[in-house]
């Protein structure tokens, strides 16, 4: 697309900060962990449905970098249901649908938890006419910029790599998010107006799209209304646009 031109009608990537699952169970006096299992039936149904309108990047936010913060039993938790969602995905009528991906400081990660992304990856990775799903678990926007560029010092450092020729391009496939187009629309669920060291390097000519309703609770009509808004603005990607081009 050239800058500057109309958007096309549906995102090609759309990356969510999907937030609020805690108040949406404080609100009704349940367990954190509740809302987080509410959250994954939102991110099946959400996932579906941007499948079904013609996205063909989805990437959300699972888990980030800082979360640690919180309580063991709520980080816990949250690890479970990650890997009883992924467990059911063999008898799940989506299987074809998605191509699974992860991304984030895996390396840090259980080695239990690692393996169990990577079976969904491979046994994913084929799937045709797929919605490729990446989810951001132990994921921080900084954290994904600084092992890249580690990544660059030691290859520079053992003389396969020139720092001259380090630009743009080289430096985005060494990112986790290398390959895939950059995100076109950003959501963000749950009130805040912030971006939580989500795809840093990634979103930085993103649209972005805040909304009050809380994860559990977004549905697809959401992504409608997101959509919607998106289709009205003119990216420009800096370049100046004369009235009515
Ligand atoms: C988002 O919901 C999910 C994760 C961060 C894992 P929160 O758990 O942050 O929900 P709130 O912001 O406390 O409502
Ligand atoms: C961002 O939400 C992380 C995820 C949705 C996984 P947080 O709830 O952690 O963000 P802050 O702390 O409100 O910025
Ligand atoms: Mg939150």
């Amino acid at each position: 697309m050239s800058a500057g031109t109309a958007v096309p009608k549906v995102p090609v990537h759309i990356a969510i900060i999907m937030d609020g699952n805690g108040r949406w169970a404080k609100r009704r006096a349940l367990p954190r962990t509740l809302g987080h299992r509410e959250g994954a039936e939102t991110l099946k149904r959400i996932t579906r449905y941007c499948k079904d309108i013609g996205v063909q990047y989805l990437t959300v936010y699972a888990f980030s970098t800082e979360n640690w913060r919180r309580s063991r039993d709520e980080v816990t938790g949250i690890i479970q249901l990650l890997r009883y969602y992924i467990g059911t995905f063999d008898t799940d009528p989506e299987r074809g649908s998605i191509r699974f991906r992860f991304v984030g400081n895996l390396e840090a990660l259980d080695a239990g938890l690692r393996a169990d992304f990577a079976a969904i990856t491979e046994k994913t990775r084929g799937n045709r006419d797929a919605i490729t799903l990446t989810i951001a678990f132990n994921y921080g926007g900084r954290d994904e910029i600084l092992r890249a560029a580690k990544k660059a010092a030691e290859l520079a450092a053992r003389g396969e790599l020139d720092p001259g020729a380090l630009d743009e391009t080289v430096f985005s496939g060494m990112l986790d998010m290398g390959g895939i187009p950059d995100p076109d629309l950003l959501i963000r669920s749950g009130s805040e107006r912030r971006i939580s060291n989500f795809l840093l390097w990634e979103l930085a000519y993103a649209e972005l799209w805040f909304t009050d309703v809380l994860w559990p609770d977004f549905k697809g009509g959401d992504i409608d209304l997101a959509i919607a808004d998106y289709q009205k603005r003119q990216r420009r990607f800096g370049a100046v646009v004369e009235e009515g081009e």
